[in-house]
């Protein structure tokens, strides 16, 4: 007889369609029980469109009949919320307090470091008027759902992707909403994407602190908030609107990046302060979190983003930017 154990170690070889996780890695497997030589598997039917289940279903089948003593098994569907599906260990946010300082840069590396280092990760695209990591990441498939839930799109290098950009009949339609119209768009992305199983999700928030942070702050159990900033003269005060922002809805501010700090010149081998004296460590300590490191402004890096290649981006700052999170984290818990 096999154990429910061996039944659902078997499952992870069975694939979700267009996503390429496991049904266990999405946390689409509900129940198992196996008895005798029988074997009965009840599967969430979220975000799978018919074709997905059939396949699944007859997927599962063969896997689960080929452990030694099964005979027979069958699998049925159950109709579940993407909600109560996820399993999402920590809930990082991207905010600034001003446009254009890289905040949609730093999600993706942020995501990328994590990926690398193992994790399970996704990237909530949050900026639905100006959505720009699918561009990034040079994606364009268009998820799939049902009435249960929507599938994010798989990057190349396996980290789960949701943008409003996907769901949109044209990349360059624009998209004219009013606020209430925007945290309701946030919101439901936090009800109907299924995410499955993630150690990490990181949000990429529009600019400022207003509608869209409030929303997402109120409707998702965020770990905490990582406000990017750029060198320039009002710094302080606009990382520190920000932050107080975070402080005053009673979320962690897990760390503050500093980019566009230099631009590295190898013929010289001079580092130039672009737009003003770097104050990464200065702002970090006038605010009172931890300095999660800075970014050079890179050509190399700006051009795989346009490209839609920014996975291939290797530099180690990228890693120790991972770590430097990572850390941040486990060391407040969730
Ligand atoms: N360190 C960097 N080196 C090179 N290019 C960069 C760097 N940081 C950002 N950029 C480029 O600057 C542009 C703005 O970056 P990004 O989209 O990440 O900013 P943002 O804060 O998300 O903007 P928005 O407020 O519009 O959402 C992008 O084209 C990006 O490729
Ligand atoms: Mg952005």
């Amino acid at each position: 007889m096999a154990s429910e154990e061996q039944v659902r170690e078997s499952l992870e070889a069975v694939l979700v369609p267009s996503i390429n996780r496991s049904i266990v890695a999405m946390n689409l497997v509900r129940e198992v029980t196996a008895s005798g030589e029988k074997v009965n598997v009840t599967l969430a039917s979220t975000g799978l469109i018919p074709d997905a289940q059939d396949w699944i279903k007859t997927k599962a089948k063969e896997v689960i009949e080929k452990l030694p003593d099964v005979n027979d098994a069958n699998v049925e569907y159950t109709d579940a919320k993407a909600k109560d599906l996820n399993e999402i260990d920590h809930i990082v946010a991207v905010m600034s307090g001003k446009g254009g300082v890289g905040k949609s840069l730093v999600s993706g590396l942020l995501a990328i470091a994590l990926k690398r280092k193992g994790y399970e990760v996704g990237i909530l695209d949050a900026d639905i008027t100006g959505p720009s990591i699918p561009r990034m990441f040079g994606l364009s498939a268009r998820p799939s759902g049902n009435e249960g839930g929507i599938l994010p799109v798989l990057s190349g290098s396996g980290i789960e992707v949701m943008s409003i950009n996907l769901l949109l009949p044209s990349e360059d339609d624009a998209i004219i909403w009013r606020g209430p119209l925007i945290g309701n768009t946030i919101k439901q992305f936090g009800e109907d994407v299924l995410w499955g199983k993630l150690d990490y999700l990181i949000v990429d928030l529009p600019p400022g602190t207003a509608d869209a942070p409030l929303t997402l702050m109120q409707s998702f159990p965020i770990s905490g908030v990582i406000v990017v900033f750029t060198p320039q003269d009002l710094v302080q005060m606009i990382v520190r609107k920000a932050v107080n922002m975070v402080r005053k809805m009673e979320k962690r501010v897990l760390g503050v990046v500093e980019n566009m700090s230099y631009l590295y010149v190898p013929e010289i081998d001079k580092r130039i302060e672009v737009f003003g004296r770097s104050r990464g460590e200065e702002t970090a300590r006038a605010v009172n979190a931890p300095f999660l490191g800075q970014l050079p402004i890179d050509p190399k890096l700006a051009k795989l983003c346009d490209e839609g290649k920014i996975e291939r981006y290797d530099d180690e700052i990228v890693t120790r930017l991972g770590e430097a999170l990572v850390q941040v984290v486990s060391a407040g818990g969730r």
